[in-house]
């Protein structure tokens, strides 16, 4: 089986099933990676680990070196990722402590980095990016959750929002009409920087809020905190089932 990284996301600095082996810092030709390259066992595979918020959580969502972190991976071996991704749910089936897979994006992010071919000695590549995600990692997430006997949604629109603010209402029901399920923060340019590399990158995406103007109440980090340990021991067991499978 191929290598399997895991980025870890708001909630996810590390990973507590990880049996870490050692850990690398990666020079890049884009800078330097959110934080040395985790290296560790899951159940019994070897995997991955890279939080993209940094180990200490410091860097906000624009901030972040996306290209030097996909980069990265790719030169440590990985050859699939699983990108976990606190959302706000916009669409009735998206609801607090939801677990999903994303199918597609709408790309609202700005002034980032988002591509390898900057004009510089690669010279210009058109990447097809009709569907976004690598559609047989998605499979085997939704096949690891049906194992460990977990309810996901097998789909869905992720909108990539700039951050690191929450919405206005009148912004999430823009996103609504644009046909977005579910808003986050990073998962912009991460993905198409995967596809650029050629990597197998698929979305593992958990419900923190419902988005702003959709529950009647403002949105609290205690909210987000408390939805994020709701759904931690699912993820753990979906991505142990997923590397066992
Ligand atoms: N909006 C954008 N990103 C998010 C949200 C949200 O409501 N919740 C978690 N990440």
């Amino acid at each position: 089986m191929s290598l399997l990284a895991i980025i870890g996301g708001s909630g996810f600095s590390g990973l507590s099933s990880l049996a870490v082996l050692d850990a690398q810092s990666v020079e890049t030709p884009f800078g330097e990676t959110s934080a040395p390259v985790t290296r560790g066992r899951l159940g019994d595979s070897e995997v991955l680990f890279l939080p993209r918020h940094g180990a200490s959580h410091h860097l906000p969502p624009h901030r972040i070196n996306y290209r030097a972190n996909l980069w990265a991976l790719r030169q440590c071996g990985a050859e699939r990722v699983v990108a976990l991704a606190a959302v706000g749910g916009i669409t009735e089936r998206f609801g607090p402590a939801a677990l999903a897979v994303p199918d597609q994006i709408v790309d609202y992010t700005y002034g980032r980095e988002h591509t390898l071919y900057d004009g510089m000695a690669d010279g210009v590549e058109h990447i097809d990016v009709t569907e976004p995600y690598c559609e047989s990692l998605r499979q085997s997430l939704i096949d690891a959750c049906g194992r460990v006997g977990c309810g996901i949604v097998p789909g869905g629109t992720y909108g990539a929002t700039q951050g690191p603010r929450l919405e206005t209402a009148a912004e999430i029901r823009r996103y609504e009409r644009d046909g977005c399920d579910m808003v986050g923060m990073t998962g912009m340019p991460e993905a198409t920087l995967a596809r650029e590399l050629g990597l197998c990158y698929a979305s593992f995406a958990f419900v923190v809020n419902w988005a702003a103007g959709k529950s009647g109440t403002v949105i609290t980090m205690k909210e987000i905190e408390d939805n994020v340990a709701l759904c931690s021991e699912r993820i753990l067991e979906v991505l142990l089932a997923l590397t066992a499978g």
